[in-house]
């Protein structure tokens, strides 16, 4: 488990506030704008027809809101939700409880769905084309095959790693819809309201403040404010000004564009000892004691998608943009 206060994955900590903090409703939800206008249509059409909505995909980073999106769906739908996981279900018959269970037009919410086991995704293709459960009774030439009907529903799987779902799978959603990274503005609304919610006071530009450094991410905004409001508390009056969020922050190694101690760690070492690159994956871990997996897939994510990384063939290059937010000059000739 990551324990970075700036990880996008879910931590201990933000389980039980996340529950209350989840908008309810597409119009409680901010950002996306793009989905939220299409998902607007297509729930109301599906209302209009009194029919199922089409089967769902949602994919995108972490902490991004795909969870949240699911279940306002079933709420603007009307509908009841029923939720669960790729790994959870162990085996086909597991999922045909779940299906035989559903009423008519109702969500099942599959999260992690890349993850699914090959057997349980073979019993969803008919479930999803057709609406039914296919079995075999008996054994040998007196063998036959039924077919048991099931209501309609709609499916909303969840990932952060479509490239993993087999295209099958894949091809058997209506609407496959991509989350985006929020913008500042955005993440600055999410504090505000998440303040509200929290009924703490938070002023002038604090949420902005605050938004500046999630990373683009509601969870990690919702996590910072919430690390900000105790030190509000502690040290002030408890009313979140911008200097006491900028303080806080500050103490909490999260700096202005959200990096913390190692993302400045992995990209000092670089250029420290390798000139910023080219220098391959393995060489960075050994120079700074991680393994290359975990460079891989938790440090240097955010680090390529705000352009301060670089993949190339000869390996990973600390762009001029990391050199000027760490305040250091770049060499003239890279090795
Ligand atoms: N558009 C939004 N508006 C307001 N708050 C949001 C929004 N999206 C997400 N959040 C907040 O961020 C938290 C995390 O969102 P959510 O759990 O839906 O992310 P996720 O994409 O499912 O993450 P994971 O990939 O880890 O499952 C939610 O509890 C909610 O409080
Ligand atoms: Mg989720």
């Amino acid at each position: 488990m990551e324990d970075r206060i700036v990880t996008a994955h879910l931590m201990m900590e933000d389980r039980q506030a996340e529950l209350s903090l989840r908008p309810r409703y597409l119009n409680e939800y901010i950002g996306q704008s793009q989905v939220k206008d299409n998902m607007k249509i297509y729930i109301e059409a599906a209302k209009l027809r009194q029919e199922a909505l089409d089967h769902v995909l949602l994919y995108g980073p972490p902490g991004l809101g795909k969870t949240t999106l699911s279940n306002i769906i079933a709420n603007e739908l009307g509908v009841s939700i029923r939720t669960t996981s790729g790994p959870a279900i162990e085996r086909p018959g597991d999922l045909a409880a779940i299906l035989t269970n559903l009423q008519e037009n109702d969500v099942l919410f599959i999260d992690e769905i890349h993850r699914l086991h090959r057997t349980v995704e073979e019993v969803l293709y008919p479930a999803m084309e057709d609406f039914a459960l296919d079995f075999v009774i008996g054994k040998g030439p007196s063998a036959r095959s039924v077919r048991l009907d099931l209501p309609k529903f709609t499916l909303i799987g969840a990932t952060t790693r479509a490239g993993l779902l087999s295209a099958p799978l894949r091809d058997r959603f209506g609407v496959v819809s991509r989350l985006e990274f929020y913008t500042e503005d955005e993440l600055a609304f999410i504090v505000s309201r998440t303040s509200d919610l929290l009924g703490v006071d938070i002023i002038g530009d604090a949420s902005r403040e605050i938004a500046r450094r999630a990373r683009g991410t509601p969870r990690i905004a919702n996590r910072l404010l919430k690390r900000v409001r105790d030190y509000a508390q502690v040290r002030g009056d408890g009313i979140i000004t911008e200097q006491l969020a900028h303080e806080s922050l500050e103490r909490l190694q999260v700096d202005p564009m959200g990096l913390d101690a190692i993302d400045h760690k992995l990209l000092h070492a670089m250029i420290a000892r390798y000139r910023g690159g080219p220098v391959g994956v393995d060489t960075i871990a050994a120079s700074i004691g991680e393994e290359s997996q975990t460079i891989e897939d938790v440090y240097e994510p955010y680090l390529l998608q705000i352009g301060f990384l670089q993949r190339t063939p000869r390996g990973r290059v600390a762009t001029s943009a990391a050199y000027r937010h760490l305040g250091l000059p770049e060499p003239e000739q890279r090795a």
